[in-house]
């Protein structure tokens, strides 16, 4: 597999060809957003945590049925996908009420919810991502109503799987977000990234933070916390 010519840049990642047009190859970049890019910072070691990471929980999520993206992680910072047409949406679960949810209700962080709630993000920097409605999905043709009813099951799933795997390493997942892609035959496939960047996740028992707040909130170092995250999941070190 040969890695060819850039076909986008993001925030967090960047995109390639291959010689396989069935194939692209991602790397993940050492940046660290937050606050829709408000707060931006090079972080020496990010990208190779972020991916390492992630290729670990969409390999666990394969091994448990879930289809993904996913084909297999080819360097400390790269992996290999399969292309996905992306739906400019962020599917967010939340077990237990943090973040932005926590200030626009009112709701004490730490509350846990009877059942997950799940909320739709227009993803979309120029309007700062705003929470969409089911009705709101169907006007802009982001999800069919049938769509929309499969991408939430298949969210709860997800995380399901995901809580199942940080309740047997000592951790609780509190919130996440998920995207998802429409394959050439139409059909709608998880991609993107699964990791502290895009999750909630704490020691259980505590609110000790092992994600992306640490940044967020400027309470400590991302590396070593998501260092810890790897090794508290995967029972090893990182070694990055
Ligand atoms: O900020 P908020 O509480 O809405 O975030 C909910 C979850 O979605 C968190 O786990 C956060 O890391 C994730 N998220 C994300 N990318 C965004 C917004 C939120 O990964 N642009």
């Amino acid at each position: 597999m040969e890695k060819g010519s850039l076909l986008y840049e993001g925030k967090a990642k960047k995109l390639y060809k291959t010689n396989d047009s069935s194939v692209l190859w991602v790397e993940y970049k050492d940046e660290a957003t937050a606050f829709n890019g408000e707060k931006k910072e090079k972080v020496s070691g990010k990208g190779s945590l972020t991916n390492i990471i992630s290729s670990e929980l969409f390999a666990y999520l394969r091994r448990q049925g879930v289809q993904s993206h996913f084909i297999e992680q080819v360097s400390p910072t790269e992996q290999l996908i399969k292309p996905l047409s992306m739906i400019p949406l962020e599917v967010v679960v939340r077990f237990v009420a943090a973040g932005s949810l926590s200030k626009r209700l009112g709701i004490p962080e730490g509350e846990i919810f009877p059942q997950p709630i799940i909320e739709f993000y227009y993803k979309n920097d120029e309007l700062g991502d705003p929470l969409l409605t089911e009705d709101h999905l169907e006007y802009l043709e982001l999800l069919s109503p049938k769509e929309y009813a499969k991408v939430k099951v298949e969210a709860i799933i997800i995380f399901k799987y995901l809580q199942k795997l940080c309740d047997q390493s000592g951790l609780q997942l509190i919130d996440g977000k998920l995207e998802f892609g429409r394959t050439e035959d139409g059909s709608i496939m998880l991609g993107d990234e699964i990791s502290p960047d895009t999750c909630r996740f704490w020691r259980k028992g505590t609110k000790e933070r092992l994600d992306k707040d640490v940044f967020r909130l400027g309470t400590g170092d991302m590396v070593s916390v998501y260092e810890e995250f790897y090794q508290t999941i995967k029972g090893v070190s990182a070694h990055v």
